[in-house]
Parts: C-alpha cells; sequence; structure tokens
C-alpha cells in the first residue's frame, strides 16, 4: 500500500482540506504516514495569502526534492492557495515537482496520483468550479478532540488586498443537513468542541438557513458540547447571530472579527464596508450581550498609501479595545489584486515603515494580552482536555470556553474530558491553572 505525508501550511481552512483529502486518499487506498521519511507521496497544503507564506513552501518543495535520489519513485505534490494561483508555472520551472492541484479539484486527486505513478509524467488541473463544496466527503480528523466542520468556501468579499476570492473562488454554501450531520457524526467520535469554519460564515446561506439558524441548530445536537465559529465578517454581523450567541449555552464565548485597520480612510481603500464607528458598535452590543466575551483580531499595517496618523489610528484603537488577542500582519503586495496594481493605488509603504510599525503593533498587543490573561487569575474555569502539553510532558494541555490555551498537572486518561481548573498565573499566551476536586 503506497503512503501519504501531508504538511499543511497556512489558516484552518486549509487544515479542515487537508483532513478531507487524506479522507478522500484513504478511501482510495493509500495510507497515511506522520513521517515523511516514510512516504511515497508527499503532499504540501499551500497558503498565498502574503508573499511569505509562498515563498516558504516553494523553498520546501525543493528542499525535499533531494529525497529522489534516493528513492526515485517518490512523488512530491503541491495543492492549496499557491498551486490554484500559479500551478502551471510552478510544474514548468521546479524539476522535482509531480503535480500541482487547485482548490476545487481534489476529487481528482487519487486519479492524479495514480496517473502519475504509472506515467511518470507531471500533471496539473487547477480549473477553478465554483460549485464544489466537497459534500460527502468523509475528513479524516488528526487533532485532539476538537473537530473543524467547512459550512461554507470561497469569498465574494474581494478585500482589495486580498488574494483570496481569486484562488478560492466564489461563495458557496454546504447543505445545513449536511453540515448538522457531520456535526453530530464528529461529537459521536468524542469531538466534542466544534469550530465551524468559512471564510465569512456571517453570510452562510443554504436557503431560508442563515448562519444564526444553523449555529441555533447545531446547539440542539446532543453529542456535542461546545461550538465555535471562524471567521466573522464585521459587515454582516447580525443583532440575530449575537442573540444567538447570548442564547445558546453550547456557543462559546469567544469571537475573531478581523478590524484590519484603525483609520476609516484605510479601510474604505480596502473596500471593507464598514467604519471604525461601525465596528466599535458591534464591540459595544457584543459585550452588553455577552459580558464575558474575549474579542481576538487580525490587523494589517502598511497598507498602500497609510500614513503614520493611520497607523497611530489603528494603533490606538487597539489600546481602546483591548483585544485579548490580535494577530497582526505587514501588508503583503498579492499580484492581480486591487491595492497591488501600480495604475489604481499608489503610495506602497517601504519596507523599513511597515516593519517598524508592526513591531510597535506586536509590542503593544503582547502587553495587552499579559495583562488580560493576569486579569484571569484566581478563576476557575471550564476546560477541555486536548492533549499532553507540548513542553512539559507530565503536563496536560485544554481549551476554556472563551479559546484560551490553559495548562495544568493532570492523568492522561483526562484527554477528551471537560474538567474545572483553577487559573493561577499566565505565561505569554498561556494560562497555568490547578484542577479542581469535585
Ligand atoms: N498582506 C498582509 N496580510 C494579509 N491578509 C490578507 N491578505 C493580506 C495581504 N495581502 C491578512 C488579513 C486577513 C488574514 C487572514 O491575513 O489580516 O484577515
Ligand atoms: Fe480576503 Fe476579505 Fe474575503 Fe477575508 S473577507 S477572505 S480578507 S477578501
Amino acid at each position: 500500500m503506497k503512503k501519504f505525508f501531508i504538511q499543511t501550511y497556512g489558516c484552518q481552512m486549509n487544515v479542515a482540506d487537508s483532513e478531507m483529502v487524506s479522507g478522500l486518499l484513504i478511501k482510495s487506498g493509500y495510507e497515511l504516514t506522520e513521517s515523511i521519511d516514510e512516504a511515497d507521496i508527499i503532499i504540501f497544503n499551500s497558503c498565498t495569502v502574503r508573499q511569505h507564506a509562498e515563498d516558504r513552501v516553494i523553498g520546501r518543495i525543493t528542499q525535499e526534492g533531494s529525497r529522489k535520489k534516493k528513492k526515485p519513485d517518490l512523488l512530491i505534490g503541491l495543492i492549496g492557495c499557491v498551486a490554484q494561483r500559479c500551478g502551471e508555472e510552478l510544474i514548468q520551472k521546479i524539476d522535482c515537482l509531480d503535480f500541482a492541484v487547485g482548490t476545487d479539484q481534489y476529487r481528482y486527486l487519487p486519479q492524479i496520483i495514480e496517473n502519475c505513478l504509472k506515467n511518470k509524467c507531471s500533471t496539473v488541473k487547477i480549473l477553478q468550479n465554483n460549485i464544489e463544496n466537497y459534500s460527502n466527503t468523509q475528513p479524516l480528523r488528526k487533532r485532539g478532540c476538537s473537530a473543524f466542520v467547512t459550512i461554507m468556501r470561497g469569498c465574494n468579499n474581494f478585500c482589495s488586498y486580498c488574494i483570496v476570492p481569486y484562488v478560492r473562488g466564489r461563495e458557496r454554501s454546504r447543505n445545513h443537513l449536511e453540515i448538522l450531520k457531520e456535526i453530530e457524526t464528529a461529537g459521536n467520535k468524542g469531538y466534542e468542541d466544534i469550530t465551524l469554519l468559512g471564510q465569512n460564515v456571517n453570510s452562510y446561506k443554504d436557503n431560508n438557513i442563515d448562519f444564526p439558524t444553523l449555529l441555533k441548530l447545531a446547539s440542539k445536537i446532543d453529542s456535542i458540547k461546545r461550538l465555535r465559529f471562524i471567521t466573522s465578517h464585521p459587515k454582516d454581523l447580525s443583532d440575530k447571530l449575537i442573540d444567538v450567541m447570548a442564547k445558546e449555552e453550547k456557543v462559546c464565548e469567544h469571537l475573531h472579527l478581523p478590524l484590519q485597520s484603525g483609520s476609516n480612510t484605510i479601510l474604505e481603500k480596502m473596500n471593507r464596508g464598514y467604519s471604525v464607528e461601525q465596528y466599535l458598535s458591534i464591540i459595544k452590543k457584543l459585550k452588553n450581550s455577552i459580558p464575558n466575551i474575549a474579542i481576538t483580531t487580525d490587523v494589517m499595517v502598511g497598507f498602500p498609501g497609510e500614513t503614520e496618523k493611520d497607523f497611530l489610528d489603528t494603533y490606538n484603537l487597539m489600546k481602546k479595545i483591548r483585544f485579548d488577542y490580535a494577530f497582526t500582519f505587514k501588508y503583503s503586495p498579492r499580484k492581480g489584486t486591487k491595492a497591488a496594481d501600480p495604475r489604481v493605488n499608489r503610495g506602497q509603504i517601504d519596507e523599513s515603515v511597515r516593519l517598524e510599525r508592526l513591531q510597535k503593533l506586536i509590542a503593544l498587543q503582547e502587553k495587552i494580552t499579559f495583562e488580560k490573561y493576569k486579569e484571569q487569575t484566581g478563576k476557575v474555569v471550564d476546560v477541555y482536555v486536548e492533549q499532553k502539553s507540548k513542553k512539559n510532558i507530565n503536563e496536560l494541555s485544554g481549551r476554556t470556553r472563551d479559546n484560551k490555551i490553559i495548562v495544568f498537572s493532570g492523568e492522561e486518561k483526562l484527554i477528551g474530558k471537560f474538567v474545572k481548573v483553577k487559573i493561577y498565573d499566565a505565561t505569554g499566551w498561556t494560562l497555568k491553572g490547578k484542577i479542581q476536586n469535585n
């Protein structure tokens, strides 16, 4: 039996896609291996959201290509957003690359691999198919005991910096009954903490079922205990959703709400469809309805035309909102997007300025995160035990309802169980706690 190894780069959507692809390959008779040395087929699932991510995976393919000297029959393949964006070009350029398969063509992977093995020829399959939503596929889940369930694919928003709508195509929602079934099955298999995934979950629509309704239906499923979702676009976040979050016990007190910028001028240039004031009003509503909610975000610095004043607006807004955590990025021009077109948008910001702004933002957020985590000291929280701690094998690591990682001493048999833990300290982005006896 031929063995495949799959490595994922990028967002949770890619993690979920790798699980789906693994399921497809196993069904076709391939065996998954966790060891790259054992693999007959190496697959990289790639991210192109920033240039750095793309460079990393391309570097890795070239590096792993040297394995072919010892193992001439080894196949190396690229899937995901880089394959979609420039698979054709990469197959020509990189000798050791055997196949490149885009985001809508994964169903053909078993066939493509078989063909490459038999005929020793390279293959590119990157045709976009805006109705493919991979219904009736069974993902192979490997992560701890929480599961991702994809509810929609693609994006229609065309934020001016973003490559995603080009490489993942138009927005399409999966059938809600199929999603509910998948959640129930995952719960029965012991995955009791479910994260619903989509580029913009708030615009989910399956006939008359919108996202808040789907969330409400999902929260009635007995086999699961917790529900989360990413990512929410502020422009589509409705009062109805806040209401479901507040009322449904299983929906966790955490929301990831990308801000991107704290300047209205930049938000408009980004085509985000909301203002700082609107964003603040959502935060206010959320905190009123769910007082202990944790809010995390994505923020970008150095978007073309961003002045020092625009940057300070972002900096000060982050100081004011005090997110629990923020993923911070330096703008990276993506060919084909509006913001990267020199005819439309002048004023690219120097790399050194981008870096300086990023460092300032990171320093600010690190301080806020640390303070917010420290504030938790003394609280007793519900924790879903996920795995052994990576740093200390005598400790376990779990997740709080508000999506914070917590480590504590405990026996391995607690993995997959819910326990009460008292927080006594915080280091960086990790809480430290002690299990409470019932
Ligand atoms: N440059 C830098 N960051 C980007 N993101 C998306 N596109 C780019 C880009 N061209 C960031 C956004 C998004 C996150 C997933 O990645 O902040 O929310
Ligand atoms: Fe990209 Fe904007 Fe779509 Fe998010 S909502 S994937 S940032 S285009």
